[in-house]
């Protein structure tokens, strides 16, 4: 009697294992039936932002669902990542970070989440030069003024960030590393809301990227001091290279990565990067990143081993870089 209850009662876990196994397995076919979460890690309105929500509307249309935006800030991206990290692994939420993935891991004494095991790899996406950039009415009109003016004024010169992990924090502080000086940072939820500052003339100076900037570069409403590239931006040739300047080897480019919490089906995974390979070829996606002179990755990148090899290797590349430069401050 026992024997046969704990036989059926085996029989029936059996049969409702299966049924979830096969559940999840036409849940895997159907993917996705309702709307999909691209999570961002800045404010809206900024260089990650855009990109988002760039490739959002073409990803959707492969997909044959909305692809919705959402912006998650705060602490450079990493809560964020924290939220993604835990999200529920079903395809549903999905996320675009960019090498603030590598970078966070020597910022923070202990992150809740680990870049190279929390996550699904799905493919890099676009490679983003940054402008070293002044309000319109500082004084300094080129990078040499520029020395002297912050040498002149040390901490009463102001420079905006979007927090420890941001691209932007890293670039202005490894830039006040090199000139040995130390200004004061002011963090925001992100560099698009503190270009609006910027703009406004409320803080001095921002690292950026040029997916947003160049039209204001261009039109005079901020100053562009360098580039942190090794080569002049074909869009705005007059900007010499911070390394031309001085600062030898002051190289960033800010690659970006899309991913998936970890445990998501792998039929889910394959869908999410032939959407993205779709988007980042679509004739609209392109122009408009070509026109602020950032780099689409070719297609052999796109996939879960590029991202995953090069972010190991950006860990290994900014973590002594990090350390030396002795960032946070
Ligand atoms: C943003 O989207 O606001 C930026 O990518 C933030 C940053 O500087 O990393």
């Amino acid at each position: 009697m026992n024997l046969k209850k704990s036989f059926l009662a085996g029989l029936a876990l059996a049969m409702a294992a299966g049924t979830l196994i096969s559940t999840s397995a036409q849940a895997q076919k159907d993917w996705p039936t309702k709307s999909i979460q691209l999570v961002v890690p800045f404010a809206a309105g900024g260089p990650t932002d855009s990109i988002a929500r760039l490739i959002a509307v073409p990803m959707g249309q492969a997909l044959g669902q909305t692809v919705v935006v959402e912006n998650v800030n705060g602490a450079g991206g990493t809560i964020a990542s924290t939220k993604v990290a835990r999200a529920a692994p079903d395809g549903y939420t999905i996320y675009i970070h960019h090498m603030g993935m590598a970078t966070a891991n020597a910022l923070y004494d202990k992150l809740p989440y680990d870049p190279m095991t929390s996550f699904e790899y799905i493919g890099q996406v676009a490679d983003v030069p940054m402008v070293l950039l002044g309000k319109k009415d500082l004084p300094a009109n080129n990078f040499k003024e520029l020395e002297a003016y912050i040498k002149a004024n040390g901490a009463k010169v102001t420079m905006a960030n979007a927090g420890p992990g941001a691209v932007s924090q890293l670039c202005g502080l490894l830039f006040q590393s090199r000139l040995g000086v130390k200004l004061t940072n002011i963090p925001y939820k992100g560099t698009g809301p503190a270009l609006t500052d910027l703009l406004g003339g409320q803080v001095d100076l921002l690292c950026d990227q040029t997916t947003q900037t160049i039209p204001y570069i261009l039109d005079g409403r901020i100053k562009a001091y360098g580039t942190t590239t090794m080569k002049r931006l074909p869009a705005i040739p007059n900007v010499p290279t911070l390394n031309e300047q001085g600062m030898k080897g002051f190289e960033v480019k800010v690659w970006h990565g899309v991913y998936a919490p970890k445990g998501t089906p792998q039929p889910i995974l394959d869908k999410i990067n032939a959407a993205l390979k779709k988007a980042l070829n679509s004739p609209d996606v392109k122009k408009r990143l070509e026109d602020a002179n950032i780099d689409i990755v070719p297609a052999s990148k796109i996939n879960a081993k590029a991202l995953k090899d090069h972010l190991e290797s950006e860990i290994n590349v900014w973590g002594p870089v990090i350390r030396k430069a002795n960032i946070p401050d």
